[in-house]
């Protein structure tokens, strides 16, 4: 085993650190920038259909649906496809609507979770195309869907899920490219400047991968907190969410993760100097109303940890810690911010002496219902 995790201590921290490189197996052969081109060949038999999708529904568990739903931004945003993110659980037990023009896609490491499996099979049997996002190479969904694209993320032993996560949003960032491309709806030098903005993402990893000790010292302080509270806007509110999630599963903090502006309707009442707030407050068209989050929080006393854009000074002045994150476009920002998290709960669930690869009560796959 010790030879498996590579001289990591445990696989999470191995697999945190892999993905530099499996994020490059994910678009590998892919997308290129030279020449430039975007190509997913899982897809192919199906292109004409999902370019034309009146709809797109994406559905998971877990850290899947918040890729889910950085994929609904994303390709709301560059294909101009309206798209729905449900729980696979809710999906398959409500009645849906499910029209044959629609696309359902699922999204899932394992390709086997029980709730997941189900809700493809309600679909298809509505006349729907369903296609799969999954990292298990010839695993059920995979099977049972009519097309769709792998990871390619190599195998993940740790059950809270770090590259897998990584791997489906590169997946749906190369698919919203693609859509965008075929529909129309970018130019030709956004379409340029999007697929090397994919391209520059593992050498910007590596570089966030070196913030590792700060944010020991950062686990250090705060690894008795009973509560935690992560914050973000845009591509940044589901980081939020699987960043609050990543910490709750492994290092049994309860920990929220909610839209930054949706705070002051409920969590702000929490808020004391014993509350550490995680704020994803990267620049982008949010930026300044982030800024007044960040303030709200300090006005009650809430000790706030910030994910910011390398030389953000604004933030820095307020924050009581920064992790700094290299420059880039939105559409990859959520595989930049979320690495930062990923070691903070480990680091924490560590020094709480944690079964971090193995966290109680929690499967690596539920195959149940
Ligand atoms: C379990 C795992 C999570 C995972 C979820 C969905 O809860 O512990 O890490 O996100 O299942 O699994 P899937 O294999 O469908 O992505």
């Amino acid at each position: 085993e010790a030879i498996e995790k590579g001289g990591y201590e445990h696989f999470m921290l191995k697999e945190i650190y892999e993905q530099p490189r499996s994020i490059h197996d994910t678009y590998r052969g892919r997308i290129s920038s030279d020449p430039f081109d975007i190509h997913l060949g899982g897809l192919y038999s199906v292109l004409p259909n999902l370019t034309e999708a009146k709809r797109i529904i994406l559905i998971g568990c877990g850290t899947s649906w918040h890729a889910a739903l950085v994929g609904e931004y994303l390709i709301e945003d560059l294909a101009r496809i309206p798209v729905e993110v449900e729980y696979a659980s809710e999906f398959r037990y409500r009645n849906p609507i499910i029209n044959k023009d629609d696309v359902v896609i699922a999204i899932s490491q394992s390709g086997e979770t029980a709730d997941t499996l189900a809700a493809i099979r309600l679909a298809k049997e509505a006349g729907a195309l369903v296609l799969g996002i999954c990292n298990v190479v010839g695993s059920s969904i995979p099977r049972e869907t009519h097309a769709g694209v792998y990871t390619h993320a190599g195998p993940e032993i740790g059950v809270a899920s770090t590259k897998a996560f990584t791997a489906q949003v590169t997946v749906l960032i190369m698919m919203a490219i693609l859509l965008g491309r075929r529909r129309g709806t970018l130019t030709e030098e956004r379409y340029r400047e999007l697929i090397r903005e994919v391209t520059l993402v593992p050498d910007k990893i590596e570089k966030i991968l070196q913030s590792e000790e700060l944010v020991k010292v950062i686990s250090e302080r705060f690894k008795d907190s009973r509560n935690f509270l992560y914050l973000g806007r845009g591509y940044y509110f589901p980081v939020a969410l699987e960043g609050a999630l990543k910490l709750k599963e492994i290092s049994y903090i309860h920990a929220e993760g909610y839209p930054a502006a949706e705070m002051k309707h409920g969590p702000i009442a929490l808020i004391d100097d014993t509350m550490p707030v995680v704020v994803i407050a990267i620049k982008d068209s949010s930026y300044e109303k982030i800024v007044s989050n960040v303030q709200e929080v300090k006005a009650r006393k809430g000790v706030i940890i910030a994910v910011v854009t390398e030389g953000d000074t604004t933030i820095k002045e307020m924050a009581d810690y920064t992790i700094e994150i290299p420059e880039a476009g939105e559409i990859v920002g959520a595989l930049l911010t979320v690495i930062p998290l990923q070691l903070l709960a480990y680091h924490i669930a560590v020094m709480r002496g944690c079964n971090v690869d193995q966290p109680r009560n929690l499967a690596k796959s539920v195959t149940v219902e």
